[in-house]
């Protein structure tokens, strides 16, 4: 045909143009797709995500019985190439994988480690939009994390699982492409035994169907989400529903251990969620709310609409923490993981504006109290701008990362600084954010060069003089 004596016709002048070194495989290679790489770019995680590309939708099929821990998964994920493919990875950790198909087309596989690689029948286009779906079994296994990450990811609990992911735990329940960077929108359909309650995120699509023993929820997240937020924690929940008095749909669910928590975590969390509409922006999606397991994880999770509080009852501090995670993290998603602080350091001081909120304390004073740690403190040898992935959650991460932002606001006054949040949270509303982004942000609205402020605040060791 025209098209092959084309293609031929361009080897050929391109092996004259450039030599035989890479004359000639290049267009050799266009034609049938490279490998994507096993890993999306960040390189404190470099196996983390995958490259050649992007997720816009997973719909993910399962069913979980307590008793025997056995999770069965049909993953269907609707993705676009972002160049030829001849093959590419998704993350999955354990299970069995029994079908692969792309298209509709049975397609090969292999696996090494987390790293799922499917080969279609056919090599993808650059630009097509493609469709994979995975069916897989087994007994769900969480990371378990030598330095300061704990146990995470699908945690079975002997009424269900607490399901709370943060880095990288998406995989221990499905496969995907396990990393901040690729967010998507999702759909679960979720059967448990009659009795357990599935919540996942976003909203039920319609009434929990049971059937002989077994009861399925469908629930829907309509916004793009981290794969690290998913959630499809069951077990037997209490549940209050409604509205926050700013009209926002809420839901709050607890353990029965939990009963005596679960007005008071729903108030707080209607309450809260309205309070940073005000101070954030409008809210970024469709319900807000809060779960209390009694898996005691040690840990809370800002899960999208359903923060999850790991076997204690939450302070209003934590509550308004997680909430503010919803703009901060969910909303607008990192990047990469060294810019944590732009999660962790924003919810911590909006646990400081919770309190200047209620007259319960001040910004300053809170500000004050880490700024007399001795020396040797972390706050003081862990510069916060670059979270490093061995100690991702140290507390300068949380601590000092907010107390850069009230240095900020000291230097450019309240009214630039909640401007500046407002604007942050709506010129990035659901997408994906980077520390630069915020400096040139913040620089922009206040007219001033801040370049010696983030510096010393996020990148050196010591504290910076005020
Ligand atoms: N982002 C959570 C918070 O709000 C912390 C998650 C910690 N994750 C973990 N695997 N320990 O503070
Ligand atoms: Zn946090």
């Amino acid at each position: 045909t025209n098209r092959q004596v084309a293609v031929l016709l361009a080897i050929l002048m391109s092996t004259l143009a450039c030599g035989p070194s890479e004359g000639v495989a290049r267009p050799v290679e266009r034609l049938s797709g490279q490998a994507g790489a096993p890993g999306i770019g960040d390189s404190d995680f470099p196996l983390d995500g995958n490259g050649g590309y992007d997720v816009s939708h997973y719909a993910l099929k399962l069913g979980y019985t307590p008793s025997s821990r056995r999770l069965d998964g049909v993953a269907t994920i609707q993705a676009t190439a972002k160049q030829g493919l001849s093959q590419f990875n998704l993350d999955l950790k354990g299970f069995k994988v029994g079908e692969v198909s792309v298209d509709g087309a049975a397609a090969t596989f292999s696996r090494t480690g987390h790293e799922l690689t499917v080969t279609p029948a056919a090599p993808l286009r650059q630009g097509s939009a493609f469709n994979v779906k995975v069916a897989y079994a087994g007994v769900p296994q969480p990371v378990v994390d030598s330095s300061n990450l704990g146990r995470y990811g699908f945690i079975p609990t002997p009424d269900g699982a607490f399901v709370a992911c943060e880095p990288n735990g998406a995989r221990t329940w499905f496969p995907g492409n396990d990393h901040p960077a690729d967010k998507a929108t999702f759909d679960f359909e979720i059967t448990v035994p009659k009795g357990a309650t599935a919540l996942a995120n976003g909203e039920l699509t319609g009434k929990p169907q049971t059937s002989g023993d077994l009861t399925t929820f469908k629930w829907r997240e309509a916004h793009p989400m981290a794969t690290y937020l998913a959630t499809a924690t069951v077990g037997r929940f209490q549940l209050r529903e409604g509205k926050t008095p700013g009209g926002i749909r809420a839901l709050a669910a607890v353990d029965p251990k939990f009963t005596r928590s679960l007005d008071k975590l729903y108030k707080l969390s209607a309450e809260i969620t309205d309070y940073w509409g005000t101070v954030f922006g409008r809210y970024p999606f469709s319900s807000t709310g809060g779960v209390i397991d009694d898996f005691t994880a040690g840990y809370a999770l800002e899960n999208q609409t359903k923060p999850l509080y790991g076997g204690f009852d939450p302070g209003e501090d934590i509550i308004a923490h997680e909430l503010a995670h919803q703009w901060f993290g969910n909303s607008l998603s990192i990047e990469r993981w060294r810019d944590l602080w732009l999660n962790e350091g924003f919810a911590t001081y909006a646990e400081w504006l919770w309190a200047e909120h209620k007259g319960t304390g001040t910004s300053d004073a809170s500000f004050r109290a880490f700024y007399e740690r001795p020396a040797k403190d972390p706050i003081w040898t862990y510069p916060p701008g670059r979270a490093k992935p061995s100690d991702l959650f140290n507390e300068s991460v949380y601590n000092r990362g907010a107390m850069t932002l009230h240095a900020l606001r000291g230097a450019i006054g309240d009214e630039t600084f909640f401007k500046l949040l407002k604007t942050w949270t709506s010129e990035h509303q659901y997408g994906n954010v980077t520390t630069e982004q915020f400096v040139t942000l913040a620089e922009r609205l206040s007219g001033k060069q801040l370049d010696t402020l983030f510096d010393t605040w996020l990148f050196q060791p010591g504290r910076p003089a005020i």
